[in-house]
C-alpha cells in the first residue's frame, strides 16, 4: 500500500531538485528518510517537505544518506576470479588485435571497481597495449562520490582486497596513502550519469553494473536493463553484483557464469521486447492476455523507437508513430515501394541494408549516422532484422533506428571533459614542475646565501684579527711614544744644561758641525760680536759677518774638522762690537763623537786686556 505522504517526499524531491527516487524500491528507500528525519528530529513527511524547502543544504544530507556508497576493489573475489580468467579472454580474442576496448562501470561509487577493472585488464592485456586501447566509462549519480574516485588515492583499510604484486604494480605509496598509477589512471574517466534518467554511454565491450541495480524496483531496473542491452555491442559482457539477478524471456542475455552473474547480449540482435527482473521480485507470473493482436499492434505502433517494416519484395508494410514523426512519413505510405519514398535514401541508403538483411538471413548494423531535421540534429543506428516465419523463411525486414543523439551527447561530452581534465591535469603538472623549480631556485639561492654569510663571517673574524693586531701595534707605538717623550724630557734637560754651561761661561763659545755651519752661538759670542745667537746659528761660519777675520781661523777649523785629536790656540786681531780693535785668544778644537769620530769643532774665544 503506498504510502502517500511518503510519495509526497519522492514528487517534491523530482519536482525541485530533478532527482527522480520514485523507481527505488521503497522499503529501504523509506528507512533511509527516516533515518535522515530522526537525525534532524522530524517524524512527520509533511513537515519534512517543509524543512527540505526551508534548508537549502538538506538535499545533500538527505541525498549521501539514501545513496548507500559501499564498494570495495574486487569486491566478490570469486567474481572477478571468473571474470578475469574465464571472460576476458574470450572477450578480448572477440574484439581483435588493434581495436578499442571499451568499459563502462555502471554505479562505480568512489572508484574502487573502475581502478579494479583497469588491474584485471591491465594484467590480461600488458600495460602497453591496455593504455593504448581502453576506455573505462565510470559513471555514478553522486558527485560527491565521483570526486573521491578522479583522486584515485586510497588508504591501506580501503585496499585490503587488493593482493600485494597488485598493490605493488598498479600504486604508488606516499605518506601513507596509495595513488593508482598516473598512466593507467587517464584511461578511466569519471562522470555523471543517473541511470534512471540519462542516456547510456553506447558500443561498450564489458559493462559491469555492480549492488546498484538491486536498489531500484521491478520496473526500473527493466528500463536500465533495457538501455544496458541497447549499450552493449553483440557479444558484450555484462557483470552484476552476487544478490541481482536478470532473467531474459527473450534470450536477449545469455548466461556465461550464473553463479558470478556473468552474462553475455545474446546474438540475436532484435530489440528488447522482454523484461527483466531481479532475483528478489522473480516469481512466475502468467496472466492471461485478451486482445493479443490489439497489444501488439499498439506496443509495434507507440513504441519510442522508430520502426518501418517492409516486405520481402520491399513494399512498406508498417511504419511506427516515432518513424512517422522522424521521417515526415504519413499513414498513407504504407504500401508503396520503398524505393519511392526519401527514406529509401536519407539518412541513409537504408535498401542496400534492407536487401542484407534479407539475403544474409542476419541482423545487419550501420555505423552511427547523423541526422538533422527541423533545425535539430539527431544521431541514429539503424538495425535491418529479417524477419522468419516458423518454416524460418524471410517473411519481411524491420528495420529499427535507434535515436543514440543523447549518447552522443554524453560521449562528447565525456570526452571534453576528458580532455579539459588532460589539460588540466598537464597545466597542474606543469605549475607543479615551475613550482619545483622555483624551490630548487630558492634553494641554490638558500645556498648561495648561506655562502656569502660563512665568506662574511671569515672576512669579519679576519677584520677582528687586524683590529687586534692593530690595537696591539697602537699600544707598542703609544709606548714608543712614551718612551720618546720621556727622552725627550731628558734631551730638554741636557739641553738646558748645556745651554746654562754656555751661558755661564764668559768666553764667546761656537760649535761647528762638519759642514762648518754654526751649531750653539753662546752669548759670550753675541757679546763679543754683537751677533744675535738666532742671527748666528744654523749659518756658515765664513758667511757671518763679525769683526772675527774668520778667513784667518779657517785652516785651523778645517784642520779640527779631520783631525779628533788638534787643538790649537791663536792670538788674532780683530774688532769688537763696539768697533774697536781688539787682540783675540782664540782656542779651536775637534769636536769628538761617542765613537771617537771628528764631529765638528770648537771655538773658545776671549778678548785679551
Ligand atoms: C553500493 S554502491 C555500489 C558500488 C560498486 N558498484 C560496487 O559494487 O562496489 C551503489 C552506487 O550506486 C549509485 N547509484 C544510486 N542510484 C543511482 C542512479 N540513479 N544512477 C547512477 N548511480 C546510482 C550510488 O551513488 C552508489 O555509489
Amino acid at each position: 500500500m503506498p504510502d502517500d505522504a511518503f510519495e509526497n517526499v519522492l514528487l517534491h524531491l523530482k519536482e525541485s531538485r530533478a532527482f527522480d527516487f520514485t523507481g527505488y524500491k521503497r522499503t529501504s528507500l523509506q528507512r533511509r528518510v527516516r533515518h535522515r528525519m530522526t537525525q534532524v528530529g522530524i517524524d512527520d513527511y509533511t513537515d519534512y517537505v517543509d524543512h527540505l524547502q526551508v534548508n537549502a543544504d538538506e538535499f545533500a544530507a538527505l541525498f549521501n544518506t539514501i545513496l548507500i556508497n559501499v564498494t570495495a576493489f574486487l569486491r566478490d573475489e570469486d567474481a572477478w576470479a571468473a571474470l578475469r580468467h574465464s571472460v576476458v579472454p574470450q572477450l578480448l580474442a572477440g574484439i581483435g588485435s588493434g581495436e578499442p576496448v571499451r568499459v563502462w562501470s555502471a554505479g562505480c561509487a568512489s572508484g574502487e571497481e573502475a581502478y579494479s577493472l583497469a588491474m584485471v585488464l591491465a594484467e590480461e592485456m600488458g600495460v602497453e597495449e591496455f593504455r593504448k586501447r581502453v576506455k573505462i566509462y565510470a559513471t555514478d549519480v553522486d558527485e560527491e562520490a565521483l570526486a573521491q574516485a578522479r583522486q584515485a588515492v586510497y588508504g591501506e583499510r580501503e585496499l585490503q582486497g587488493v593482493p600485494p604484486e597488485l598493490l605493488a604494480a598498479y600504486f604508488e605509496q606516499s605518506g601513507g596513502r596509495y595513488a593508482f598509477h598516473k598512466d593507467l589512471r587517464r584511461s578511466v574517466i569519471f562522470g555523471r550519469n543517473d541511470l534512471v534518467q540519462d542516456a547510456p554511454i553506447s558500443r561498450i565491450d564489458l559493462l559491469v553494473c555492480r549492488n546498484t541495480l538491486m536498489y531500484f524496483n521491478q520496473e526500473t531496473q527493466s528500463k536500465i536493463l533495457g538501455r544496458f542491452h541497447f549499450a552493449l555491442n553483440p557479444g558484450g559482457v555484462l557483470f552484476l553484483g552476487k544478490a541481482e539477478m536478470l532473467l531474459s524471456h527473450g534470450r536477449i542475455f545469455e548466461a556465461i557464469d550464473l553463479k558470478h552473474r556473468l552474462f553475455r547480449k545474446s546474438g540475436n540482435d532484435s530489440p528488447p521486447v522482454t523484461s527483466f527482473v531481479s532475483q528478489a521480485y522473480f516469481h512466475d507470473r502468467r496472466s492471461s492476455v485478451d486482445s493479443l493482436d490489439r497489444l501488439q499492434e499498439h506496443a509495434f505502433l507507440s513504441s519510442p523507437v522508430a520502426q518501418v517494416v517492409v516486405t520481402t519484395d520491399e513494399v512498406v508494410a508498417l511504419i511506427n508513430q516515432r518513424a512517422q514523426e522522424l521521417f515526415d512519413l504519413l499513414p498513407g505510405d504504407v504500401g508503396r515501394p520503398l524505393r519511392d519514398l526519401e527514406l529509401s535514401y536519407r539518412p541513409v541508403e537504408l535498401r542496400g541494408y534492407v536487401e542484407r538483411a534479407r539475403t544474409e538471413r542476419r541482423a545487419v548494423r550501420s555505423e552511427e549516422i547523423e541526422w538533422s531535421r527541423g533545425g535539430e540534429r539527431y544521431w541514429l543506428e539503424i538495425t535491418a532484422n529479417p524477419l522468419l516465419d516458423v518454416a524460418k523463411r524471410v517473411i519481411g525486414v524491420t528495420v529499427v533506428f535507434d535515436d543514440v543523439s543523447a549518447a552522443h551527447r554524453l560521449l562528447q561530452d565525456l570526452e571534453l571533459a576528458n580532455r579539459q581534465l588532460e589539460t588540466a591535469y598537464e597545466e597542474l603538472q606543469s605549475t607543479n614542475e615551475e613550482l619545483e623549480t622555483t624551490n630548487e631556485e630558492l634553494q641554490s639561492t638558500v645556498e648561495e646565501l648561506e655562502t656569502t654569510n660563512e665568506e662574511l663571517q671569515s672576512t669579519n673574524e679576519e677584520l677582528e684579527t687586524m683590529n687586534e693586531e692593530l690595537q696591539s701595534t697602537n699600544d707598542e707605538l703609544q709606548a714608543i711614544n712614551d718612551t720618546l717623550r720621556e727622552r725627550s724630557g731628558e734631551l730638554d734637560q741636557v739641553n738646558d744644561f748645556l745651554e746654562s754651561i754656555l751661558t755661564s761661561l764668559r768666553a764667546g763659545v761656537v760649535v761647528l758641525d762638519l759642514g762648518m755651519r754654526v751649531m750653539a752661538w753662546n752669548s759670550g759670542a753675541e757679546e763679543l760680536w754683537g751677533v744675535r745667537r738666532d742671527e748666528a746659528e744654523g749659518e756658515h761660519l765664513l758667511n757671518i759677518d763679525s769683526g772675527l777675520p774668520v778667513a784667518d781661523l779657517r785652516p785651523a777649523v778645517r784642520q779640527a774638522l779631520n783631525d779628533v785629536s788638534f787643538t790649537t790656540e791663536l792670538k788674532i786681531t780683530s774688532v769688537n762690537r763696539k768697533g774697536r780693535e781688539v787682540l783675540v785668544r782664540v782656542v779651536c778644537s775637534s769636536l769628538r763623537s761617542a765613537s771617537g769620530q771628528p764631529n765638528g769643532a770648537l771655538l773658545v774665544m776671549e778678548q785679551q786686556d
